[in-house]
Formats: structure tokens, sequence, C-alpha cells
């Protein structure tokens, strides 16, 4: 009996296991004044539905890092350094051709946020001011690298920021070479704002650990980068849209749902399902619902919502008792298909949003930091003789 015997509770996945406080932002579930239970996401304790009316991207990542709303001089100011930093350099722009075109854009993101940490000296944290360059430098540089990455892999060089566009204007405009339509700007800015923050899920829990060791800002990003791109987490807008794909018509919907459950009953379907929105539509998911319906009725309908509906419908009757209802990933699709984003660039447009709250939970970190090192069940034996290798059998 050793001291790493004592058997704490063990809770798989750390589900239900506060990692850290923090007031960056809130999701829960409330009644309304009607009486139904629905979705609550506050930033900064500011609902996510007056954030996405009033506010754009870049005011609401000030709001989420530094944890109020600016004034018109605060707010032009960051807006100023950050469409200032936009450019990346040239060595980052030559690592980035020798990728091969056939690389996911995640994993191209997460190699050249990474890449970034080699410019910028590590200085001891906290140091505030290299804390302030760093989060201007992320925000300002991540949309640059996943439009470069989309350019180069069509053989084409990336294009120049444009100084007189704003934060999704002119990542659309990186992005097509074109500059976008206002309506699809705004909506691009709304959804960047939906998907800027959500607590304590698995890359923002990837953010803390790795911001919890001192490690530079830009490893904190590429480590969030890559768990954010798995198929349970962000991956699943793009695994949303590939399943609508495959089922095709809106005919096909309902045999499609009972074939997956006959060949596996715990079959997940992607863009459904929630930890903490169980028994309610994600409340994104119905600004993103809106927001779809909006693009469709200025630039032509999509086939593919009507699949979406009908989704809804069957798994509604299938899942909805068991309280699964849409997510966040599932509407987002079908809004940057509109948009003529490719769909393997849908988690990376994500990533995109989501570095203002890592860089709010690294920030966070670093003013209060106890390195993560949780503990394990060690389920192996003790005290084995070491047996030497002609000793071996299979
Ligand atoms: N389709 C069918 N059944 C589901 C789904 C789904 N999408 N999601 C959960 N369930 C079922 C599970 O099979 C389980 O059933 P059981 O109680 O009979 O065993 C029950 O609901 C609870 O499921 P868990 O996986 O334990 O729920 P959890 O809170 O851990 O999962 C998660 C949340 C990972 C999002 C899950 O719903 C899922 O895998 N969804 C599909 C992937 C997806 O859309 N991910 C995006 C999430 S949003 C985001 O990360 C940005």
């Amino acid at each position: 009996m050793t001291e790493g015997d004592r058997k704490p509770e063990y809770r798989p996945g750390l589900e239900g296991v506060p990692a850290a406080k923090s007031s960056i932002s809130y999701v829960g579930i409330q009644t309304n004044d009607l009486g139904e239970r629905e979705g609550v996401l506050e930033y900064r304790s500011i609902p996510i539905q007056a954030l996405a009316e009033h506010s754009n991207f870049v005011e609401t990542a000030f709001l989420l890092i530094w944890g109020r709303l600016p004034t018109h001089a605060e707010l032009d100011k960051f807006s100023t350094e950050i469409y200032s930093h936009r450019r990346i350099k040239y060595r980052i722009k030559d690592m980035m051709k020798c990728f091969p075109e056939t690389g996911h854009p995640m994993d191209a993101l997460q190699a050249s946020a990474a890449a970034l940490g080699l410019f910028y000296s590590r200085h001891t944290l906290p140091n505030p001011e290299y804390v302030g360059q760093a989060i201007i430098r992320l925000l300002a540089k991540i949309p640059t690298m996943v439009a470069a990455f989309q350019l180069m892999r069509k053989g084409n060089d990336p294009v120049m920021p444009r100084d007189d566009l704003d934060y999704a204007a002119n990542f659309l405009y990186m992005l097509t070479e074109k500059e976008p339509d206002p309506i699809v700007a705004k909506v691009m800015d709304v959804c960047l704002i939906l998907h800027a923050e959500h607590t304590m899920n698995a890359s923002t829990f990837s953010a803390r650990v790795t911001a919890s060791t001192l490690a530079d800002p830009y490893t904190v990003i590429a480590s969030s980068v890559g768990t954010l791109a798995g198929p349970l987490h962000g991956g699943a807008n793009e695994e949303t849209l590939l399943m609508l794909e495959k089922i095709g018509t809106v005919a096909n919907v309902r045999p499609y749902v009972e074939q997956c459950l006959k060949l596996d009953p715990k079959h997940k379907f992607m863009g459904f399902g929630h930890r903490v929105y169980k028994g309610v539509k994600d409340p994104r998911a119905i600004i993103l619902q809106n927001l779809a319906e909006q693009l469709f009725q200025k630039f032509g309908y999509d086939p593919y919502y009507d699949i979406a509906l009908e989704l809804e419908r069957v798994l509604e009757e299938y899942l909805g008792g068991r309280g699964i209802y849409p997510n966040v990933d599932y509407y987002s699709g079908l809004v940057y298909r509109k948009m003529g984003i490719p769909t393997d660039l849908f988690t990376p447009v994500f990533a995109i949003a989501r570095v203002a709250g890592w860089l709010a939970h690294w920030n966070e970190q670093l003013q209060e930091n106890r390195i993560f090192r949780p503990t394990q069940i060690y389920t192996g034996s003790h005290q084995q003789p070491y047996i030497a290798i002609d000793n071996r059998h299979e």
C-alpha cells in the first residue's frame, strides 16, 4: 500500500467536476415567461441574443477577454491594433506552402498557430504587455492563416488583408478574393459572436491546461485548435453537413434514421445533443437557423435545409423524449454553405471565433494560476519481476 492507493471518486472525462472558477461565460437552462424551458448563454453576464443583435465580433472579443464592454476609444484602439497585425510573415506563408493541399485545414491551422510562437519570443508570464500583444496577434492572424491555406491549396497566392474592411468582411475577402456582400459579412460577424465562447468545454479545458504550464500563448491556441477538431466537438459542423449530403433527399430522412438506429441503437447523430442543453434547443442553433433563413431569402433556397428540418422533426420523435435537440453545429454548416465556404473550413471558422474565448481563459488562468495535475486510478499490478527478453513468450 502506497500513498498513491488512496481512491478518490472517479468521474470519466471529469464530467461535472469544476476545473476552474470563471466569470467569462455562463450556460444553463431557465424557464421563460411562457413557462417554457430554454437554453441560456451569457458572455460576461450579457445574453447571447443581445450580443448577436447589437455587438460585433471585435467588441465581443474585447468583452470576453477584458471583462467589460469597451468605450468608443478603447474599441477603436483594439480594432485598429488587430487590423494592423493581420499580415503574416513570409516565412509562415512559405511553411504553409509546403503543407499538402490534401491536408485538413484544421491540421494546417494547428501547425501554423504553433509556428507563430517561433517568431515572438517567450517572455516570463504573466507580463501584461506580452499578454496584450499576443492577444492582438492571435486575433489578427488566425483568420489570415485560415484564408491563406484555402488559397494556397487551390494553387493560388494568398491575398493581403484590406485595412478598410472589418474583421468578418476582411476574412471573407481574403478567403474568396472578392469583397463580400454586406449582408453576408454581417451574418459571418454574428456567427463569430455565437461561436466565441462556451464555458469549460473540451478545447477550453485544453487551453487552460496548456496555459497552466505557462506555455506560450501560441502553443495554448494550437493545443485548443487540435482539441476542437474532433467530431464530438467542433468537428461536428462538418460531419453534420456530410450527414445531410449522405441523406440526400427529404424522403430518405426517416429510412436513414431507422437504418442508423437498427445498425446501432446508440448511433450519434451529428449536430444533436449537448452536455448542458439537455431537453432544450441550443440558443445558438435558434439564432443560426434564423440567419440561415435570412440568407436563403436573399440569395436563394438550399434544398439541404428541407432535409435538415425533416431530420430535426424525425429525431424529435426518436430522440426528443430523451432530451436530445440540435446544438450549435446543426445549422451553422447550412449558413456557411450558403456563403460558399467549403465544408472542411467550417471547423476552422469556428476556431477563428473561439480564439477569443480561449484567450479570455488563458488570461484568466494566468491571474490565479495553479498547474493542472489531476490524479488517476491505477489499475495495474505491482512489483512484477523483470523478464529477460530471451525468456519472454508470445
Ligand atoms: N444522437 C443520438 N443519441 C445521442 C446523441 C446524438 N447526437 N447525443 C447523445 N445521445 C444519447 C447517448 O447515446 C446517451 O444515451 P444513453 O443515455 O441511452 O446512453 C445519452 O444521449 C447521453 O449521451 P452522452 O454522450 O452521454 O451525452 P454527453 O453529454 O456526454 O454528450 C455530446 C454530449 C458529446 C455533444 C453528444 O451529444 C454527441 O456526441 N453529439 C454528437 C456530436 C456533436 O454534435 N457534437 C457537437 C457538440 S457542440 C460543440 O462541441 C461545439
